[in-house]
Order: structure tokens, then sequence, then C-alpha cells
């Protein structure tokens, strides 16, 4: 062969590997509302800048007429680009190559560009969509999830990992997700379960469809698998984008700082009259959240799922900021099991990630009845104060209005290394509401009353003018400053600067013991 023929080779080679499964299969990929494997990549990728890895690789498999069908790339495209100038990992399963299903040399693939990413520190995105285990290939394929579930946990809190979740992703596959620090959906073509409907059926009995047992809609409103759903591909592309922009390459480095154009000493005058006279009456903390930070930056992570704890990125001064808020909008901004599980695993991920912790607290407690104690509310509420003890980033909180009981310790209070926390003035901090103050120090008193209900009205009066203000808190320190909720932006922001060099950490130690 000539050296143009040999050219000419490996032009032929490399096309044959980008139509994967060839034109038909693609075209199905189409017909299913899905997109391929490479034009998801290029809607990820800032344009021209992937550079592609193993197209040559093929499985080695001969049992069941495999053998008679080897296709160049084996099921995953895989390689490194750019988004927003940043250097990032991919990997892309292939639905028109044997169901995108995970071959030994599949896994190789993908532990390639794992380890590469690992050793130089950049994020790796993996857009997942694949039938499993190549069934073909028996327990060889498990080892290939296996070494891909090892890198997981390697790269966990070194390198920020992004799942994708663009087609099937069943039986143990959904564990490498699972371990990555955010899962985005797709709704309507993507489903995560352990166990399908076919054996849900055998097993329990249970009729149920792909998408009722673990669509978009169900593990981002009922499971809190997932953090976000898109309404199509392309959104779904955009979002990782867009938390991408929120995080550092790595550990040891910050996340990006943006341009702002919105004034660092903005004030808001909404804010002073937003939280409601009535401490029983609901507002909608998103709404401060919106006036507080850089303006239309919010990026709010498992909107539907626990919503009594709002976590999401944002940015301050062009600076990304993880911001954890009671809602009192729903179940009274009360934490409970989900809410907790919720806003530890964001606590940590932000610190793992050099991300400040931005809290907006307005809680009346860890929320009371016998499911939530036999379900475990105090395993899953040590989580988040386990969470909020460790964190070493900047940690400032500011207390809207309810800080009660062991919701106060928890909330990022100066007690576990809260570094700057503040209150409005319509704050209350205490060990409770009056009402069940009342019912229980002057028990006796309430007993022995003419008109009970108008003397537990006098005594919770009492009680509220003594600890329904932030100024017992704040004449032991427990509180920095009381501040004018209008003026809360230049104030935070002006906290984080403080900040930014802040160092602190942890004993050594060879882990903790989350209570998980
Ligand atoms: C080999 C597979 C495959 C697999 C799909 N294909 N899954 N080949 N191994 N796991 C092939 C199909 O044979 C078909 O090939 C092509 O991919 C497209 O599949 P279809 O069935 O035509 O597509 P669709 O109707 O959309 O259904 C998709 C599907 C279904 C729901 C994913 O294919 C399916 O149920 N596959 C098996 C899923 C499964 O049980 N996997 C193992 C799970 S256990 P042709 O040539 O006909 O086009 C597991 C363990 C992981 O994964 C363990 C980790 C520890």
């Amino acid at each position: 062969m000539s050296s143009e023929e040999r050219i000419e080779h490996l032009r032929r080679l490399r096309q044959e590997s980008r139509l994967g499964g060839g034109q038909q299969r693609i075209d199905q990929q189409h017909a299913r509302g899905k997109l391929t494997a490479r034009e998801r990549l290029d809607l990820l990728l800032d344009d021209g800048s992937f550079v592609e890895f193993d197209a040559f690789v093929t499985h080695r498999s001969s049992d069941f007429g495999l053998d008679q069908e080897r296709i160049l790339g084996d099921g995953v495209v895989t390689g490194h680009g750019t988004i927003d100038g940043r250097l990032v990992f991919v990997f892309s399963q292939d639905f028109t190559v044997f169901g995108g299903s995970l071959s030994e040399a599949h896994a190789e693939k993908i532990c390639k560009v794992m380890d590469l990413a690992l050793r130089v520190g950049a994020p790796i995105i993996g857009l997942n969509d694949s039938g499993g285990a190549r069934i073909q290939e028996g327990v060889v394929s498990l080892g290939g999830y296996a070494d891909i579930f090892l890198r997981n946990t390697m790269a966990s809190g070194v390198v920020p990992q992004i799942s994708l979740i663009m087609g099937p992703c069943a039986g143990g596959a959904v564990y490498s997700p699972a371990i990555t620090d955010i899962i985005v959906m797709v709704e309507g073509t993507s489903y995560m379960f352990v166990t399908g409907p076919e054996v849900v059926k055998t097993v329990t009995h249970e009729e149920v469809d792909r998408e009722h047992l673990g669509g978009a809609s169900i593990h981002t409103q009922v499971s809190g698998v997932a953090h976000l759903a898109a309404p199509d591909e392309a959104h779904a592309l955009d979002l990782a984008r867009r938390l991408l922009a929120h995080l550092p390459q790595n550990n040891l480095s910050d996340p990006p700082i943006v341009a702002n154009s919105d004034p660092v000493d903005r004030r808001d005058a909404a804010l002073d009259t937003l939280v409601p006279d009535d401490p029983g009456q609901p507002y909608d903390m998103r709404d401060v959240i919106e006036r507080i930070v850089d303006r239309g930056s919010f990026l709010e992570l498992q909107p539907n799922w626990a919503a009594n704890l709002i976590t999401g990125f944002a940015r301050l001064d062009g600076r990304s900021v993880g911001v954890v808020a009671q809602q009192p909008a729903v179940l009274a901004g009360a934490l409970d099991i989900d809410a907790s599980d919720k806003g530890a695993r964001f606590v940590r991920m932000c610190d793992a990630f050099n991300v400040p912790l931005l809290t907006l607290e307005d809680v009346p407690g860890f929320l009371p009845g016998v499911t939530q104690e036999h379900g475990g509310i105090i395993r899953h509420g040590a989580k988040l104060l386990y969470a909020y003890c460790e964190a070493t980033v900047p940690k400032v909180t500011v207390i809207t209005r309810k800080a009660y009981g062991g919701a106060y310790d928890v909330m990022s209070s100066k007690h576990v290394r809260g570094d700057v926390n503040l209150a409005w003035p319509t704050a209350r901090i205490a060990v409770m509401g009056a009402e069940g103050a009342v019912n229980i120090i002057f028990r006796d008193e309430l007993a022995r009353a003419d008109d009970r209900v108008a003397e537990a009205k006098r005594l919770a009066q009492q009680y509220e003018d003594t600890f329904a203000n932030p100024y017992v808190a704040a004449g032991r320190g427990y509180i920095d400053d009381v501040i004018e909720p209008s003026q809360t932006r230049p104030r935070i922001i002006g906290a984080f600067r403080m900040l930014a060099g802040k160092r602190d950490s942890n004993p050594a130690r060879k882990h903790g013991n989350i209570p998980l």
C-alpha cells in the first residue's frame, strides 16, 4: 500500500467508526426522539474541541456469533474536549451498537478516560444510553461495570462527575451514575431502575411500566435519585454545561469566576416587608434567593423533591455559592427525612469542591410524626448535621424568621463552625414556638387557671416577648449582627469576600463515619 492509500484506509476506518451501528440504526435512534452519541457530544462540547480516543477498539468475544459482528468503537465514544474553554473528559454510549451494552472493551474505554481525568484533574461527564451488561459476554461485562464503579468512587470528591441519562439505564448499571455528583434525566426517553417492569411483576405482582417505575418524573419528584429533568436532550446537555460552570476542575482548585453586571451594593427594599408578621404565614424563599444573588444566576437542584428545603447554585459578584434554604411555603420549612438527605448531600458536594455555602434559615424544627420517627429521622437528620459540621468552606448564614430547636444548631449555626451568622429583625431564635413551649413549661399554671385559653395566650405573649427575636442570640454572639433585610446582598457579598482566604481543616483520619 502506498502512503496515500494508507491515509485513505485510515479515513475509511474513521468514517466507519463514526457510523457506529449504521445508518438504519441511526435513523431508528432519531425516530425514538433521541440523538446519537456523537450528536450529543457536538452539543455538549465547545465547537471542534472533541478529541476522540479508541475509535478503533472492538470487542474480543466470539460466543453467540459475536465474532461475526465487530463494530469499531464498540458502542461508546470516548475522549476529551472543552466546555467554555475548560478541559472535560467524556464518554457517550452509542445505542446503535448492541444497544449501547457494556462489553469488556467498552468498559476499558470508559475506564481509560476516567483514569486520565483523575490524573490530570478534570471533570468527567458520562452520557448514558445502554441496555446494560452485554449479555453475550456474561461475567466479563459485570467485571467491566465494577471497574467503572471503583473509578467513580475514587474520583468522588476529587473531580466533578456529572451523569446524563439519555436512554435506558437498568440493573446494576444505575450505580455508576448514582455514585456521581449530579444526575440529569431526559423526560420521556430515559429511565433508571435496578429491576425492570417484568421482574417487578414476577416478584411483587405489581404492574408498572418503565416510565412509572423509573422515568424522569419519578426520580426527580419521588425517589430523589436524579437532580434535574430536561424536556429534551439539548436542554439536558445545556444543563450539564451550566452545572459545570459552578464547579472547579478538581478539589484543589476553585470554581470559575464569571463577569458580573449586578451591582454588589444593590439593596432591595422589598425584602424589608417580605416576611409576614404572622409567624404561621408562609412566603416564598425562592423570592428571597432571587433578590439576593446575582440576577438570574440561581440554578436550583431537585426543585420538585423535598421542596421544603431548597438547594442550588447561584453567584454572588460572579462567584459560585451553594444555597441551602428552608421553604416556608412547603411543610412550613420543617426538616424531614428527604430534606435532610437532600441537604446533606448538597452540602458535602459543595464542601468537596470548594463552593462556599450560603444558608437561609426559617425552620420550625424537625417534622414530628410516627412516620418520620419510624423512618429514621434521627439517622437522616444526623446526616445534615454531620455535613454542616465537617464542612470547611466559607459558611454564611442568614436567619430570616424561625430558628427553632435542634434545627437551629444544624443549619450552619455558629456552634458548628458557621463563619458569619446574620439575622433579620424578624428572626425568632428559640427552643420551640410559643404555643408548644407554654404547654410544657406552664403546665401546672394552665391547669390551675380559671380561663385556660386566656392564660395560655398571656403566657405565650410573655414567651414571645422574651424569645421571639434575634437579640438573645445576638447578645451572646451566636449571631454576629442583626441586619436590615434590604441590605442582605451587600452584607453577604462582603462576608464572603472577607472569608475568601479561609483555611480550616478536620482531624487526620481514614474517613469519618457519617450516619448513612
Ligand atoms: C446485548 C443488547 C442488550 C444487552 C440491548 N441489546 N440490550 N445486546 N446485551 N444488554 C441489543 C438488542 O438485542 C438489539 O439488537 C439492540 O440492542 C436494540 O435493542 P432493542 O431491544 O431493539 O431496543 P428497545 O426496544 O429500545 O429496548 C431497549 C432495552 C432492551 C429495554 C434496553 O433491549 C432490553 O431489555 N435489553 C436487555 C436489558 C437487560 O436485561 N440488560 C441486562 C441488565 S443487567 P438488534 O441487533 O436486534 O438491533 C445489567 C447488570 C449490570 O446490566 C451489572 C452491573 C453490576
